[in-house]
């Protein structure tokens, strides 16, 4: 038995989506991505959508529109979050600066308000499914919500992704709003999304702008992430039944805490321990069991002179453990097998 980190589900209601958009004629932008942008806007309070190829691209065209006339902003983003990000901001022409986690993976509140001071845009990213409660609070830079990974998720009553005064999700195929590939931005500030819309397509670009990118999401991405959107509640609700599950059986394991901070749409299951995660993973992988590290490097290694302990040992320490919606009895007792291998009662 083979138990992977993700398991997107892929069947005949997919086959049919994209099959519609083939049988239409228009590949390209379209119907479905228009379609997809409404779901997405009645999703976010209303807010603009606009749906572009990936999350990377969202990012990456949200800091060139904030960044306003700026060549090389400076923005801040969390040291221990997924490389695509660092990657944003270089492609943007800013300047990235690294920032500390706390022990539940989300920033360090302190280290964040003092860094923001010296910041041209603010990155905060919801991660892992856990809500970063620093969207509720404010600096006086411009602020970029991170959904990609916690979109579905409600805090204060509020869809997150409506806090900050932009917002960009992803729909990589893993994410819990995953098709293929895609990505999209959304604000309540329409002229900002224009703008937006106004790099994305060479062909209708004026000359004169600094940057145009092919980076319109595909009519065909847009089917599959539809497909997935009306699904992404069930799926949330399956994911909880199997976080409970993992709570019960890690309280036998005093060695081992799970990550919980403020939970929002249950998309990944981490935990901390004693061991390390480069040992854990080895040990679970022996039994056909994809662990994986939460986050593949820490993004102040790229910079010799950025210090974040916290995201260093959350790299040595954290471990991200199967949590697949539609999992079975027989995986789940394969993954308790594996606990009891790796931890002590
Ligand atoms: C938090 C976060 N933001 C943005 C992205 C980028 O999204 P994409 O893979 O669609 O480019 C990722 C991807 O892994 C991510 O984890």
């Amino acid at each position: 038995m083979y138990i992977p980190h993700s398991r997107p589900y892929f069947g005949q209601v997919h086959i049919d989506a994209v099959q519609h958009v083939i049988t239409s004629g228009v590949l390209a932008q379209g119907e479905a991505t228009h379609a997809l942008e409404l779901n997405l806007q009645r999703q976010l309070s209303g807010q603009e959508v606009l749906a572009v190829d990936s999350g990377t691209s969202a990012l990456m065209l949200a800091i060139r529109a904030l960044s306003k006339g700026k060549q090389h902003p400076r923005v801040g983003i969390p040291a221990y979050a997924c490389a695509s990000l660092l990657f944003a901001v270089k492609n943007s022409g800013g300047i990235p600066v690294l920032m500390d986690c706390n022990a539940n993976l989300t920033l360090d509140a302190k280290q964040a308000h003092h860094t923001a001071k010296d910041l041209d845009i603010l990155v905060l990213v919801h991660p892992f499914g856990m809500i970063e409660p620093l969207v509720a609070e404010h600096f006086d830079c411009p602020v970029i919500e991170d959904i990609a990974q916690s979109a579905g998720a409600i805090w204060q009553e509020k869809a997150v992704g409506t806090f900050a005064d932009v917002c960009i999700g992803s729909f990589y195929a893993t994410k819990p709003w995953g098709g293929a590939y895609g990505g999209f931005i959304s604000s309540k500030d329409e002229s900002l999304i224009q703008s937006i819309s106004k790099m994305t397509n060479p062909d209708q670009a004026d000359l004169q702008q600094d940057y145009v990118g092919h980076h319109q999401l595909s009519n065909i991405h847009a089917a599959l992430a539809q497909v997935r959107l009306d699904h992404a509640d069930a799926e949330q609700q399956q994911r909880q039944t199997w976080v409970t599950r993992y709570h019960e059986i890690l309280a036998n394991y005093s060695s081992v805490t799970p990550i919980t901070g403020i939970q929002g749409n249950h998309f990944r299951y981490i935990i901390h321990s004693e061991q390390t995660a480069k040992d854990v993973i080895q040990t679970l992988q022996q039994l056909g069991i994809n662990a994986m590290r939460p986050v593949q490097q820490p993004l102040h290694h790229a910079s010799s002179d950025a210090n974040c302990p916290q995201a260093d040992e959350a790299w040595q320490y954290c471990v991200s453990l199967p949590l697949l919606h539609d999992m079975n009895e027989q995986e789940f007792s394969l993954l308790q097998q594996g606990l009891a291998t790796c931890f002590k009662p």
